[in-house]
């Protein structure tokens, strides 16, 4: 059944994230697959944003945000608590490494990242420390797209427009070991081996630092880089030195995705300051966390009284439910064992995307992979941005019935072409070779357009 409507700019009252663009509508999920209203049938080999980790149409979590509004849909979390908050924090204290045992809740990635920078500037004001309020963040790196988050951010076409509102927030070279120098093999590396970060520090003065932020294993902006097994440990000693605090943004990591429960939990290490969101609701609900210890929050306890940062919705009871239900789901299914199992599946059938041409690198970990395009797989020398060849890619996918996730800009900042797959933790072998011959299709495809495009 076609769609009489054109889902498109102006035609449509929506205001599109592209205005550029038709949309398909879709009208059903289903695991691994989305239905649009011609009924034509999407793999989501990314779980949307990273986010589907239980799967689409799981009618269980559906009915547990039902049951809530039902009850009470919405208290003010400065005035009451609700029963969805207690259990779900409890829950994610349980989860959560070491000490990081209080947990905050707010609705998006970005609004938690904002909010763990805040705690961490707050802490040491009222620690008597107020010139700690430098932020350290790894580049290549996403935190956000709020201010504060975007600040944090070195996704450089995101900032463009707004760079004279962004505070400035100190780099440290990401651990990419395949645009490093080193190609990741030199121990002694400073990128790779985390070392960069004291540096950096150094060059700011500890007395200045309040927090490093870092993804433990990169999202869309490196393509799922994987540091090695000795730099969070590093980085936990320098900050520990330094008197920084370390904050693990987990938004698109934790939840599972990676086949543990966090990403950083095997380097063996606990960061300061957690942050969670996308996966922890599997998308039936907008849901996000800072996790935080004791240690941090008597501080503000003993001080002010609290995290000097209100949302009309944090602590929600609806989107807490959704968590609620969620993580119990991913429990009594044990989808994140699952996802560790799947992990090695995926990533063994991406292996054959080496052999096509100017796929230049696959990586990740558990149901995590990027896939970074180049013109030339020898030198590594990216595409020059023109050619827009992620964005045709992604379109191309699309065409042929696969979702992925682009990103561009990581190699140097403005050229770069990658993919990622991250699909729900339910997928099955014969669907991850379903992503294959599909992603082999969207290749030919791009191949065949950008062809084309270059010779008009
Ligand atoms: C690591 C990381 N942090 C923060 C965010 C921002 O989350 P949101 O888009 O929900 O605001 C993202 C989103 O992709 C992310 O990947």
């Amino acid at each position: 059944m076609s769609s009489p409507i054109q889902f498109r700019y102006p035609d449509s009252a929506v205001f599109y994230r592209k205005l550029t663009r038709a949309y398909p509508r879709i009208v059903r999920g289903e695991g691994c697959w989305l239905f649009d209203d011609t009924d034509k049938q999407y793999l989501d080999a990314s779980g949307g944003a990273f986010v589907v980790n239980v799967g689409h149409g799981v009618a269980e979590i559906a009915d547990a945000l039902s049951a809530q509004a039902r009850k009470v849909a919405y208290v003010n979390g400065v005035q009451f608590t609700n029963e969805p908050a207690e259990e779900l924090a409890a829950e994610l204290a349980a989860l959560s490494p070491g000490d990081l045992d209080k947990v905050f809740f707010l609705g998006s990635g970005s609004e938690a990242v904002e909010a763990a920078l805040k705690l961490a500037r707050q802490y040491w004001v009222e620690r008597g420390m107020p010139a700690k309020q430098r932020i350290l963040s790894l580049s290549p790196g996403y935190h956000g797209n709020t201010m504060l988050a975007l600040a944090a951010s070195a996704r450089e076409h995101y900032r463009a427009f707004f760079q004279p509102w962004l505070v400035n927030v100190a780099r440290v070279p990401a651990p990419y070991s395949y645009r490093c120098e080193c190609g990741g093999l030199d121990p002694a590396c400073p990128v790779c081996s985390g070392t960069a970060l004291e540096e950096a520090i150094r060059r700011e003065g500890a007395a200045n630092v309040a927090a490093f932020i870092a993804e433990p294993i990169g999202g869309s902006s490196t393509g799922a880089v994987t540091p090695r097994a000795d730099y969070f440990r590093t980085i936990r000693e320098i900050c520990d030195r330094h008197q920084v605090l370390f904050i693990a943004d987990e938004v698109l990591t934790g939840a599972g995705r990676t086949g543990t429960w966090s990403a950083l939990a095997p380097y063996g290490v606990t960061p300061d300051i957690m942050t969670l969101g996308k996966g922890i609701s599997g998308g039936y609900a907008p849901l996000s966390a800072v996790i935080a210890p004791e240690r941090i929050l008597d501080v503000l306890a003993r001080g002010s009284g609290g995290l000097m940062h209100a949302q009309t919705f944090s602590h929600h009871p609806v989107m807490c439910a959704a968590g609620v239900a969620t993580v119990r789901y991913l429990r009594e299914h044990r989808l994140v064992e699952r996802c560790a199992a799947m992990g090695p599946v995926l990533h063994g059938e991406l292996q054959s995307l080496l052999a096509l041409p100017h796929v230049g690198d696959v990586r990740g970990r558990g149901l995590l992979a990027g896939v970074e395009f180049v013109l030339d797989p020898e030198t590594r020398e990216p595409f020059p941005r023109a050619a827009k060849f992620a964005e045709t890619f992604v379109d191309c996918a699309l065409d042929a019935g696969l979702i992925v996730w682009p990103n561009v800009g990581h190699a140097d900042g403005e050229r770069g072409d990658l993919v990622m797959i991250a699909p729900p933790f339910v997928i099955t072998a014969e669907e991850i070779r379903g992503i294959v011959t599909r992603f082999e299709t969207a290749l030919d495809a791009t191949l065949a357009r950008t062809r084309t495009a270059k010779s008009a």
